[in-house]
This record gives structure tokens, C-alpha cells and sequence, in this order.
């Protein structure tokens, strides 16, 4: 049995079917303050909030659980400028309790999610996992953070943990069943498919007057449904007595803001009202991933190593949320 906590969320719950997939029993904890519980196509939900050590101690009390998989806590970089407290006392705090918890049931795996944020603006690009970390928004900080504890812990003996640094993850599942369910998310190609389907009036160019060649920040987008396939990849190398690692996850390949736009135009066929506006608070201006290790230590083999087709099913999924909404009365 593995423990996901935020397994209702949208990364969350492509991993619960990929684990699902793979013949893993799953436990999902969840506050369902932005998962929604029809996003669970496997496992049982206990609805919890991972500050609640008395909710977690429950959990592990009642089932015979090996590892953990970590994906509860905020992930809005502009909003963790705004209110840092909350990402620490969410991201941090939670991920502490979380950590005090399992110490306390013998539970020695865990699968962090962590960010391409933690690095910050790299000295090189694409940039590997031996960069130096420093992040420049709260949201990267309470990544490192956390990843520092698991470091320490495991230095300790406590346990072994992976922890996966996520570059920009995106799309949905192919079967447009589940996908990005939160009204106010922000990023960008759910954006783009939202204001394709005419949810909103534009889309908003964040900053052109970057250091890159059209002006506007570049990315590295990872379809949801590898980036899922990667963390069954970690579980089983954690489960078969592996060790400590950390890996970036990511195609190695980085697009332009203007260059999603552009695809997610050609994709959608409309050719929807974009607006320039100026740089928004904490934006890294170029995030590569060297995607290597994973590869090379996993056989992490990506499958859908394309924008379009990461667009295409984002747009998809947009379709069928837009319908789910309407039938509800
Ligand atoms: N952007 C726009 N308009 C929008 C939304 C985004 O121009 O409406 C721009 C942003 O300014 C940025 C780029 O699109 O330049 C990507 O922004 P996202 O909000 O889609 O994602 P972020 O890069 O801010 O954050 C994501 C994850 C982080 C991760 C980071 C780095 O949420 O966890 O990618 O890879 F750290």
C-alpha cells in the first residue's frame, strides 16, 4: 500500500492512475481544498490535511503502508511572493508533519515534489541536479527546504527518499478523464485552452523583455502523464531497496511563452486576443532541464515528448471540464 497525499490535485491524480496502472494499492490523502474527488480513478480517499498529524497518524495506523508520495502544498510562484507564510506553514510545516509522522509508524520511503524552482536563475542551461540551489521566489525556498530535511534525514539513517524536481508540467490524461480542475489556475497552456474556449476575454504575455531571443521567459514542459510514469519508476526503485536520489524532470527542450501561445493557437485553430503586459513577480527568465540521470538511472523513457500533443490533450481535457461543469445542476 502507498500513501499520496494531495492525490485529488491535478499531478497527484495522474500518478494515482499511473500507480493504479502499474499494480500499486493507494491510499490518497486529501484536504480537497483544490483536488476534487471525481479525479480519483483509483485507490480510497481519506479526506485529511497533512498539518493534522492526529488525521495522519490514523492513516498509518490503519494501513500497512511502505511508502509515501508527497504532492499536497501550494504551487503558485507569484502568489508564494504575496503570502509567503502560507507556502512555508503548507509546504513546509506540512511536509515536517508529514516526515514526523511516518518516523514515528517506521515508514522510510518518500517521493518529494519538488521544483525546477529550487535552482533559481542557473549559471548553465539546461541545468543538471548538481546546480547550486537558490531559489528566488518562496515558493523554490520551501522545495529546498524540504528537500535539505529529507537530505539530512536520510544522512541519519532515517529513510530514502526521491526527490523530483518538476519543470513546467502540463496536458492531460489522453482519455481527457481527468486533468487541470482548479478555476483559478494559472498556468500557462491551461490559460491558452481557457481562453481558446472563450473562459476568458485574452491571454496575458508576462514580461517581454527578457534575456532570450523573442523577449519572453522559457520553459521546459513535461506532459503529466510522463512526468507520472516517472514517479511509479521512483516508488519501484525506492521499494527494491534503492537509494537516496534526486532528479530533474523535464524533455531537456525549452519553448518561449510566445512559442506555446503560437502552438496552442495552431492546436485549438483559434486564434484567440493575446495582450503584453510587464514581468510578473518571480518568474525565473529560462528553466532547462538536463534530463539525463533520470534516463540513465530509471530508464525513464519520455512518450510524449511534444508540445502540440501536450496542448492537444490539455484542450481535450478543457472540453470535457467545460461539459462536466454544465451537467452540474
Ligand atoms: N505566463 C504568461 N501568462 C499566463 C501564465 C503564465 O505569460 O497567463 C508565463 C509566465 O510568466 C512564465 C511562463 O508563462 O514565464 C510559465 O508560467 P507558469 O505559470 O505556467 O509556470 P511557472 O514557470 O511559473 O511555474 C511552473 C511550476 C513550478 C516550477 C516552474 C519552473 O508551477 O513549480 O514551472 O519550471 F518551478
Amino acid at each position: 500500500m502507498v500513501l499520496v497525499t494531495g492525490g485529488a490535485g491535478y499531478i497527484g491524480s495522474h500518478v494515482v492512475k499511473a500507480l493504479g496502472e502499474a499494480g500499486h494499492e493507494v491510499v490518497v490523502y486529501d484536504n480537497l481544498s483544490t483536488g476534487h474527488k471525481w479525479a480519483l480513478l483509483h485507490g480510497e480517499l481519506v479526506k485529511g490535511d497533512v498539518r493534522d498529524v492526529e488525521g495522519l497518524d490514523r492513516v498509518f495506523s490503519r494501513h500497512r503502508v511502505e511508502a509515501v508520495l508527497h504532492f499536497a502544498a501550494h504551487i503558485v510562484v507569484p502568489e508564494s511572493v504575496r503570502q509567503p507564510l502560507k507556502y512555508y506553514i503548507n509546504n513546509v510545516g506540512g511536509s515536517l508533519s508529514l516526515l514526523e509522522s511516518m518516523k514515528r509508524h517506521g515508514v522510510r520511503r518518500f517521493i518529494f515534489s519538488s521544483s525546477a524552482a529550487v535552482y533559481g536563475v542557473p549559471d548553465e542551461i539546461p541545468v543538471t541536479e548538481g546546480a547550486r540551489l537558490e531559489p528566488i521566489n518562496p515558493y523554490g525556498q520551501t522545495k529546498a527546504v524540504v528537500e535539505k530535511a529529507l537530505a539530512d534525514m536520510a544522512c541519519a539513517g532515517d529513510l530514502e527518499y526521491v526527490a523530483l524536481r518538476y519543470f513546467n508540467v502540463a496536458g492531460a490524461d489522453p482519455q481527457a478523464r481527468i486533468g487541470e480542475g482548479k478555476e483559478d489556475a494559472t498556468h500557462i497552456i491551461t490559460m491558452c485552452v481557457r481562453t481558446a474556449a472563450g473562459l476568458r476575454p485574452h491571454l496575458e504575455v508576462f514580461g517581454t523583455d527578457y534575456p532570450t531571443p523573442d523577449g519572453t521567459c522559457i520553459r521546459d514542459y513535461i506532459h503529466v502523464e510522463d512526468l507520472a510514469r516517472a514517479h511509479v519508476l521512483a516508488l519501484e526503485h525506492l521499494l527494491a531497496g534503492g537509494e537516496s536520489r534526486v532528479y530533474n524532470c523535464g524533455y531537456s527542450r525549452g519553448f518561449s511563452v510566445l512559442e506555446v501561445v503560437e502552438a496552442a493557437k495552431r492546436v485549438t485553430g483559434v486564434d484567440f486576443p493575446v495582450k503584453y503586459s510587464g514581468r510578473r513577480e518571480g518568474d525565473h527568465p529560462v528553466l532547462v532541464a538536463n534530463a539525463a540521470k533520470l534516463k540513465a538511472e530509471l530508464g525513464f523513457i519520455p512518450r510524449y515528448d511534444n508540445l502540440e500533443y501536450i496542448i492537444e490533450t490539455a484542450w481535450r481535457w478543457e472540453k470535457e471540464r467545460i461539459k462536466k461543469l454544465a451537467s452540474i445542476p
